[in-house]
């Protein structure tokens, strides 16, 4: 690979320290709850990825669907230069906005799977020789700084991963995102929908169980990472429609009275029977919800696609104010 760079801004203690703190206080309060982040060590990205292609799961092939049907309309609209990806993963959807982008010469994928950072680079710097790949080792809820590269920038956030986010996080991550736009950039962003409930829900907890394998997979990281000895058998998958809210909740309900040790925290967590450890939101929204929130945090929505049957939704927003063409 001769054109990637990586830039660390995380390091193992302080992904510890995190893990500790999260644990800490959310297995202290009532009701428990648990960061949706701590799903993803390799056994967990691997299980996510078997996800994306359950027959359940539609987000990812309609937003794939629209990345493929918009990708012209997407480079067009924002003329970029360097294309910033927030949470990349594998980058596999990206590839397509990567084609479709003439101007692109620098992309930056952010992510905190630094294996997941270089593969992607490998798979894109072979298909795109030209093409310089800056990697940011880096959690994207947390304030980031951009490496220097040429403007416009469009910086994209996909797979409706801000669902994961609550309400208030996604204010703040959404005025972070302005702070990184200059005139002229735009974000990219990809929301699931509102709709019937059984689909949403069987997307949740598909009939393999493997997003019931995915849940209880916190709770091997916990065990490994802590010391601990929650047994995952002892937990059942829960996912629940929230109509007040618009969200999915995943939950780990404890099938008895038990007791976990988590030896690195020094504690013993006691769990009623039926009790719940609440693991993830994922926020489903409308069209006006998140054009409110955008304009929240000064966005100006100005594009909005969706798939055929209306499931996913991709928005192209930018920095709003007063633009020297306007004056
Ligand atoms: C990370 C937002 C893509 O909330 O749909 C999939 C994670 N959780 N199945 C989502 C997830 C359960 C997912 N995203």
């Amino acid at each position: 690979m001769n054109d990637f760079q990586l830039t660390r801004t995380l390091d193992e203690h302080a992904a510890g320290a995190a893990l500790r703190a999260d644990v800490l206080h959310g297995l202290t309060r009532m009701p428990k709850v648990l960061p949706p982040k701590w799903f993803y060590d390799a056994r967990g990205s691997e299980l996510f990825e078997e996800i994306t292609r359950l027959p359940e799961y539609y987000p990812t092939r309609a937003e794939r669907e629209i990345l493929l049907e918009r990708a012209r309309e997407i480079a067009a609209a924002s003329g970029a230069r360097t294309l910033v990806e927030l949470g990349s993963g594998s980058s596999e959807k990206t590839r397509h906005l990567i084609e479709a982008l003439p101007a692109l010469e620098v992309y930056v994928p952010v992510d905190v799977s630094e294996s997941a950072l270089a593969g992607a680079a490998r798979t894109l710097l072979a298909g795109h020789p030209g093409l310089r790949v800056h990697g940011l080792l880096a959690d994207f809820t947390a304030p980031l700084r951009l490496p220097d590269t040429p403007g416009p920038r469009l910086v994209v956030f996909l797979g409706g991963t801000i669902g994961n986010l609550l309400p208030a996080q996604r204010a703040e991550f959404l005025r972070a995102v302005r702070a990184m736009l200059s005139p002229g950039d735009a974000l990219l962003l990809g929301t699931d929908l509102v709709k019937e409930e059984s689909v949403l829900v069987a997307a949740y907890d598909d009939a393999r169980g493997v997003t019931a394998e995915f849940n209880r997979n916190v709770l091997a990281v916990i065990d490994r990472e802590l010391d601990a000895d929650f047994r995952a058998a002892d937990f059942e998958h829960v996912a629940l429609w929230n109509r007040e809210e618009e969200w999915i909740e995943m939950r780990l309900r404890a099938r008895t009275e038990l007791t976990v040790k988590i030896r690195a925290l020094d504690l013993v967590v006691p769990f009623g029977a039926g009790e719940e450890i609440l693991t993830e939101v994922s926020a489903k929204f409308r069209q006006e919800g998140v054009r409110e929130e955008l304009a929240a945090a000064g966005l100006d929505l100005v594009h909005w696609w969706t798939d055929a049957e209306g499931r996913f939704a991709l928005s192209l927003s930018v920095a709003d104010g007063p633009r020297a063409a306007d004056g």
